[in-house]
């Protein structure tokens, strides 16, 4: 099975994108990976802080054990949005392929610090891991939102720039870098969120020369995935139509079944909700 660098160079070289989905559960876990089986595409887990509280940080990194070895499938974890060296340190020690440290709201210097420290963690590990490191805040909930989240700005003046982002590489050594390129976590209440920067995406991916990760994807155009894949972006983050589907999913199981008690019967709507989201995102993001 290829690791994950060779995955994510090889979606480089074919300018598609790999597809991270979250998830909080077992249900959405099949949905994710039935879709990704289904189109023969390599595809990343991500469990955040949180996510993987409820979820269990050894027991994600089995569930996708379980799945490598039954299917030898490429299918990865990473340990999304994490916020301190410890956590970082817990996921590596854990078994996780990849660990994003996310100093977004930190000082350049604090996160160029903390990064490197995460880097140099993962280094020592004596595995390839990945780490991933945030310049340019793009918020921290995958929820409907009614505006765009406190602290986010999409003005061209607040998004990540390309000098700057070129430094943070060189001063942490990171693998792969997740910009502010009018991308923010969460989508807005109707389905469609304000167009990505293109340009920006192609000045960064040019002067950093390293996959670049977009986030907040949920909500995102079809046109906006095309093109910031064109340009550099290797993968693609989606959680919260996950979230809406599952939970849609679940509503359609209860109503159709109202006095059916097993959870196995009234779920199968929400791992049929699931699959058919990540479907449609992984047919654009691999140009199928
Ligand atoms: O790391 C998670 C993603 O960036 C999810 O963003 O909820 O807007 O899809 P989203
Ligand atoms: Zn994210």
């Amino acid at each position: 099975m290829k690791t994950l660098k060779q995955s994510v160079l090889e979606a480089r070289e074919k300018k598609v994108a790999i597809g991270h989905f979250n998830i909080s559960n077992l249900e959405a876990f099949w949905g994710i990976f039935r879709a990704a089986q289904s189109l023969d595409v390599p595809v990343i887990i991500g469990v955040s802080e949180g996510e993987r509280d409820f979820v269990g940080v050894k027991q994600a990194v089995a569930l996708v054990k379980s799945i490598r070895e039954e299917y030898d499938y490429p299918i990865y974890l990473n340990a999304d949005h994490t916020y301190s060296f410890e956590r970082v340190k817990e996921a590596i020690d854990a078994g996780f392929d990849s660990v994003i440290i996310d100093g977004a709201k930190l000082s350049f210097e604090e996160n160029v610090k903390l990064t490197k420290q995460c880097v140099e963690y993962a280094r020592s590990s004596g595995r390839e891991v990945l780490v991933e490191g945030e310049l340019g805040y793009i918020g921290q909930s995958s929820k409907i939102l009614d505006e765009i989240p406190e602290g986010v700005v999409l003005d061209e003046s607040s998004l990540t720039d390309p000098v700057k982002a070129k430094e943070f590489v060189e001063l942490t050594g990171v693998d792969m870098l997740a910009p502010a390129i009018g991308n923010f976590h969460g989508m807005l209440r109707g389905g469609v969120d304000p167009k990505l920067n293109i340009e920006r995406v192609k000045q960064i991916a040019d002067s950093t020369s390293i996959p670049l990760v977009l986030h907040g994807g949920s909500g995102n155009s079809e046109d906006d995935f095309k093109q910031s894949i064109a340009n550099g972006i290797a993968i693609v983050h989606i959680n919260t139509e996950i979230r809406v589907a599952y939970k849609q999913g679940l509503q359609i199981g209860l109503s159709e079944n109202p006095d059916e008690v097993a959870p196995y019967k009234f779920l199968k709507q929400s791992v049929k909700a699931v699959r058919d989201v990540v479907t449609d995102k992984l047919r654009f993001f691999n140009n199928l």
